[in-house]
Parts: C-alpha cells; sequence; structure tokens
C-alpha cells in the first residue's frame, strides 16, 4: 500500500516536472551550435573570407568583409561566449571581430550596423574592450553621410534599377535599413552627441509614413526625389512591388520594435505590434510559423520557406512580448513555435552538415536566383539571439 503510494507520488511529481519543462532545451541546443561552429572555425582559418552560404555546387560560399553579411559571424561567436563563457570562444570572436574593422570607414553601404553592431556591439557589451566604441563611433559617422537632411532618410543603395521598366533610381531607401539604427542609438549614448539620435528617429518616422500599407506590410523599396518626394515603391527581393517580401516584414518588425526599446513613444510600439499582427495573422504563414520567402509568392504552397525571416521575427516578437502586456503571452508563444521549429530536424542540419551552418533552407534573394534554399549566416545568428531571449525570458 505504503509502496504504492510512494510509486503515484513519484509519478505526479515526474508529470508536474514534464508539464513544467520548456518546449526548447536552450543549453542542449547552445552545445550543438558551439559544436558546430567549431567546425565552421575550423574550415575557415582565413579571416578575409567570411562564412556566408552555400554554392549551387554545394561548396562553402565565403565572402569578403565588404559584404553586408561579415558581421554576423563574429556576433554569433559572441553568443556562444556568452552562453559557455568559455575563453576559447572570446579569442575566436575577438579575432572574427577584428577582420571587420575596416569597414568602419566604409560610406558606400548602409549595412553598417549588420557590419559593426553585430560583432562590435555584441563585443562591447560582454567585454568593454576599450577599443571597441572607437570603431563603433567611426561607423555611426561613416553611416551617417549616407543621410540627406532635405529627403530625411538614409540612403540604403547609391543606384536602384527596377525590373520591368529598367528605370533607375538614385535615393532608394529599403525596409532593412530599419536594422541599422541601433548602431545610431547606441553612438549618441557613448559620445553624448545627440545628432546620431536625431538622425535615426528622422530615419523610423519617414518609413513609417512611405514604407507601408494600409494593412501595415511594407514595400522594400521606396525610392526618393531629391526633395523627399517619393518617386517610386518597388521592389528587389520580394515577388512583385505589391507584395510582402517576407524577411523585409521581420527586419521592419524588428527595427520599431528597437525604435520602441530606444525611445519609448508608443507610436513605434503601435507600429511593431501591427507588424507582428500582419505577420502573423497572415492566412500564408504556415503552421509551423516558418514563411514563404514571401508571403505573396506566386506559387505557394510550392515555394521555398525562409528560416531566415522567421529567426528575424523570433528574436524580435520575444523581445516585443516584453513591452506589449496585452499580446505578451501571444507573441511569446508565436516566438517558441518558430524557435522549436527551427530548432527540428526540418530546419535545422545534423553535426558535420549544412557547410557547417546551423540553419538549412533560407532564402537571400529568389528574383536574383541568389542563394535559394541554403543556410545563411544571419538566420544562425538570429536563431542564436532568439534561443538566449528565449532563456533569458523563460527564467524570469
Ligand atoms: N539586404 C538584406 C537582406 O537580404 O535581407
Amino acid at each position: 500500500m505504503l509502496k504504492n503510494l510512494f510509486l503515484a507520488a513519484a509519478c505526479l511529481l515526474l508529470a508536474v516536472q514534464a508539464s513544467a519543462q520548456k518546449p526548447i532545451n536552450v543549453d542542449q541546443e547552445l552545445a550543438f551550435a558551439a559544436q558546430q561552429y567549431q567546425r565552421l572555425l575550423a574550415s575557415h582559418p582565413d579571416t578575409t573570407k567570411f562564412p556566408q552560404s552555400t554554392n549551387p555546387d554545394g561548396s562553402p560560399r565565403d565572402m569578403p568583409s565588404s559584404w553586408w553579411c561579415s558581421g554576423f559571424f563574429g556576433g554569433s561567436l559572441w553568443y556562444l561566449y556568452e552562453h559557455t563563457k568559455a575563453p576559447e570562444w572570446k579569442t575566436a570572436a575577438e579575432r572574427w571581430t577584428q577582420a571587420v574593422a575596416k569597414e568602419q570607414y566604409n560610406t558606400r553601404t548602409h549595412d553598417l550596423g549588420f557590419m559593426l553592431y553585430c560583432p562590435f556591439g555584441n563585443g562591447y557589451r560582454l567585454t568593454k574592450n576599450s577599443a571597441y566604441p572607437a570603431v563603433l563611433v567611426q561607423g555611426a559617422k561613416s553611416l551617417s553621410t549616407r543621410f540627406d537632411p532635405k529627403v530625411g532618410v538614409i540612403k540604403s543603395w547609391d543606384t536602384f534599377k527596377a525590373w520591368g521598366t529598367g528605370q533607375t533610381y538614385n535615393y532608394p531607401v529599403i525596409i532593412d535599413n530599419m536594422m541599422n539604427l541601433e548602431l545610431l542609438f547606441w553612438a549618441s549614448k557613448i559620445t553624448g552627441d545627440p545628432s546620431f539620435r536625431r538622425l535615426a528617429i528622422t530615419h523610423a518616422d519617414n518609413t513609417l509614413k512611405n514604407h507601408f500599407r494600409p494593412d501595415f506590410s511594407s514595400f522594400h523599396v521606396v525610392c526618393y526625389n531629391p526633395d523627399g518626394s517619393v518617386a517610386a515603391k518597388k521592389t528587389a527581393q520580394g515577388a512583385a512591388d505589391a507584395s510582402a517580401w517576407a524577411r523585409g516584414q521581420a527586419w521592419g518588425l524588428y527595427g520599431y520594435t528597437v525604435m520602441y526599446r530606444e525611445t519609448k513613444d508608443p507610436k513605434y510600439l503601435a507600429q511593431a505590434r501591427h507588424i507582428a499582427d500582419f505577420y502573423l495573422n497572415h492566412p500564408n504563414l504556415p503552421a509551423d510559423k516558418i514563411p514563404y520567402w514571401d508571403f505573396n509568392a506566386p506559387g505557394i504552397p510550392k515555394e521555398e520557406r525562409d528560416a531566415s525571416a522567421a529567426a528575424v521575427a523570433a528574436s524580435a516578437l520575444l523581445e516585443l512580448s516584453q513591452y506589449s502586456k496585452p499580446d505578451q503571452k501571444r507573441y511569446f508563444q508565436a516566438a517558441e513555435t518558430m524557435l522549436v521549429s527551427l530548432a527540428s530536424p526540418a530546419y535545422k542540419a545534423k553535426l558535420g552538415e549544412n557547410n557547417n551552418f546551423l540553419l538549412k533552407h533560407s532564402v537571400g534573394s529568389k528574383p536574383a536566383k541568389s542563394e535559394v534554399d541554403v543556410p545563411l549566416v544571419y538566420a544562425d545568428y538570429y536563431f542564436l539571439e532568439g534561443l538566449l531571449r528565449y532563456q533569458a525570458l523563460a527564467k524570469k
């Protein structure tokens, strides 16, 4: 009798523990990530060749430091250091961070937030390395040179040739540019110079005005005239000018969440929530919450998914869930579903597979037939960021 009682109590305890268990074991995921990234590191001895993706012939695709993705590998190494506290990850992260340093003077790209803030910003946050702020501040200055006050936005590309018409525009701004503003806020805080912050706010306000449709989906490319009026609304990486390119929606969601974090202006919170709701309520979002590369891709359901968009959206939603009490649970659970899907064998590579990247099935640019259904270094970066955010929130 007593034995049966003990047995019943033990079963109950196990059941309670099981139901309290989170659907993602972050420690296990990050232990795997560390093993996989040890291999990625070992296969990349030369710090002028940054891991990016896989070529169509299956070989590793590497890119130079001037490519917009050069900061993600160092950034991911910092996330592994943050989790493991192991000195070998710090050494590797420092090496791959330093490898991007020269891009601080690059004024030909708007991507300096991605390129510099992911490695140097995370490195500074974790180590307070006194050499890093100067690089970030110079990067913010270089980025600021692309802002024309008469237009009121940071220029993304120097020119853009629209598909179809072939017309060339000289002041194109892409929704992705919202991701470069965090660097500017950081630069204002460290220098005490409010001009970087003001510039970020002006860019975000004009993007809010011109990039979004009434349903809160966004255009990819808005082309401006010299007086700040809009010349055209186009796409470069989406299925059509009027479509909702999945990663673009995720960049906007992440960007306006950061805008709210940095300013506490409720209009940015409202915008982030609207974007989240467009994304999560979209009839073409599959049950596993990994979007097709474009919400309006013409061949759905026979279209590629984009794990990178899901990783960005998951990380953004975890932060947004902290700012929006009414939606806290809904956003957290949606992000959790995304991370569970990404961590499943459908999207996550096995050890030594996938050219040693973590995630499979991302899309760089389908219209350009470039990086379609491949690993992408930034999918891994935002997946790792999302896992760390998830773990921090699960502890609360
Ligand atoms: N331009 C960045 C991206 O492909 O999302």
